[in-house]
């Protein structure tokens, strides 16, 4: 537990948080990566180059000693937090490396005329309280992965039993357990983790469950990225028979218990979770709008399947907009406007939205269904990589 003292020190370094918290956890991964190769391979060395992984950290950091009076009000972040962390195995053991290394990051980015002894044991503090809430949380995670039917904790050994092309770009695989006992039911939105060795060197991954859990298999859907290592070995390498190891599912972009109409907005690859989520709705004869943007009909995925599903269950109504006009394969061609997605939203806007896509067309579709009446805690979203602001 901070004192006053040490809190008082937490909130009046906000400021600095918040013109240089970015440049801190930039040189604090820095440190980290090259001391310390042990936690390399848990991070994706993109979300480094790109920044938004100092970006995302810098936010969960800035979050925090904003709120170190009132720690509840984090409300999302830490549930955010700890679903990434489980999906990636981060452990205990991890905790202390990523403290020393935040610590000596503070006293290097801000000097030590500002960050005295008494500032860094204030932080020193503030870390490990929250490390405790995170490690504390994590465990009961891991525990309750474990007791579950289907259940495991770490990894488990899966096999590749089928591979399926479902667009010139994304590829469809299902694992099922080596030890051919059930997997955990996930939950329609959840993602799972992935441990592999590509050219010597480990590598993890988070995947969306591209269908809802049957309790025997699970299926992903991988976009080939251009000069991606993992989703080029799965396109390229990985065979029916071979094997790999998944960690259990997690994640809190879940579908949740409603019976309003349901929008499900998703930009190229972002389709994955939403189709557990529709499958799932289409059980409970909840009314779905499917809205769906690709470049074109060639890597547009999964359209069959949900055509098929729009002809059988007529409280299914899908949309699709394509950027490039594709001898009129779509609904609309262009981006999303405001104005496409007021017509095909159900009429009455008290409904639940779920979206994923790239950031920018993210940020465009919150502010549309903002801007459309949809009520903001209705509107929920998740990203393929470290979260960001959408604004
Ligand atoms: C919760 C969650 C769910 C996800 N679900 C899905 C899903 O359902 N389907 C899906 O396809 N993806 C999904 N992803 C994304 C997925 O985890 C991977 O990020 C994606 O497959 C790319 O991984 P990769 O190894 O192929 O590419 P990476 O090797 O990570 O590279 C990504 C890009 O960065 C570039 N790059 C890599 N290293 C560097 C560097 N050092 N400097 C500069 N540029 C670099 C690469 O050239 C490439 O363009 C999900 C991610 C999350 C977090
Ligand atoms: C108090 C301590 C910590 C805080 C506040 C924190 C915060 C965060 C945040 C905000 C994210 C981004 C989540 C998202 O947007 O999805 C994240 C992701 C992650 N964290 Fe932590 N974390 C902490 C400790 C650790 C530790 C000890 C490790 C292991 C060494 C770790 C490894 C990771 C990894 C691997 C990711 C995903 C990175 C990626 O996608 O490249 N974190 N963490």
């Amino acid at each position: 537990m901070l004192n006053a003292d040490q809190r008082a020190i937490i909130k009046a370094t906000v400021p600095l948080l918040e013109s240089g918290g970015e440049a801190l956890t930039t040189h604090f991964y820095k440190m980290m990566l090259s001391e310390y190769p042990e936690v390399r391979p848990l991070f994706n060395q993109a979300h480094q180059a790109s920044g938004d992984q100092p970006r995302a950290l810098a936010n969960g950091v800035l979050m925090y000693a904003r709120h170190i009076d009132q720690l509840e009000q984090l409300g999302g972040l830490v549930g955010q937090i700890i679903n990434k962390h489980v999906a990636l195995q981060i452990l205990p053991e991890h905790y202390p490396i990523v403290g020393s290394c935040l610590l000596r990051a503070i006293e290097e980015v801000l000097g030590k005329d500002i960050a005295t002894p008494a500032v860094i044991e204030a932080w020193g503090a503030a870390y490990g309280q929250l490390a405790d809430i995170l490690i504390g949380a994590e465990e009961n995670l891991y525990q309750q992965k474990e007791a579950a039917e289907g259940g495991w904790r770490g990894t488990r050994e899966f096999r590749l039993v089928r591979r399926e092309q479902e667009s010139s770009e994304i590829v469809s695989f299902y694992f099922a357990p080596v030890d051919g006992k059930p997997v955990l039911m996930a939950e329609p939105g959840q993602y799972i983790g992935l441990k592999l060795n590509i050219d010597g060197a480990e590598q993890r991954r988070n995947y969306s469950l591209s269908a809802l859990c049957d309790g025997k298999e699970y299926r992903i859907s991988v976009k080939r990225e251009a000069g991606g290592k993992v989703s080029n070995y799965l396109h390229d390498q990985l065979q029916v028979g071979d094997t790999l190891q998944l960690f259990p599912p997690a994640g809190d972009f879940t579908l949740a218990a409603s019976a309003k109409p349901l929008v499900l907005i998703s930009g190229g690859v972002g389709i994955t979770p939403t189709l557990a989520m529709l499958q799932a709705a289409l059980h409970t004869g909840r009314q779905v709008h499917f809205i769906h943007c690709a470049r074109n009909g060639a890597v547009h995925a999964f359209r069959d399947w949900i055509d098929g599903l729009a002809a059988r269950h007529p409280q299914l109504k899908r949309f699709y907009c394509y950027a490039e006009a594709d001898g009129g394969a779509a609904d609309a061609v262009g981006v999303l406007s405001e104005d496409l997605l007021a017509e095909w939203l159900p009429r009455e806007r008290d409904v639940d939205a779920y979206f994923l896509g790239p950031k920018g067309f993210m940020a465009a579709v919150k502010r549309q269904l903002k801007g459309l009446g949809v009520p903001e805690q209705q509107s929920r979203y998740e990203f393929f990589g470290p979260a960001a602001a959408l604004e």
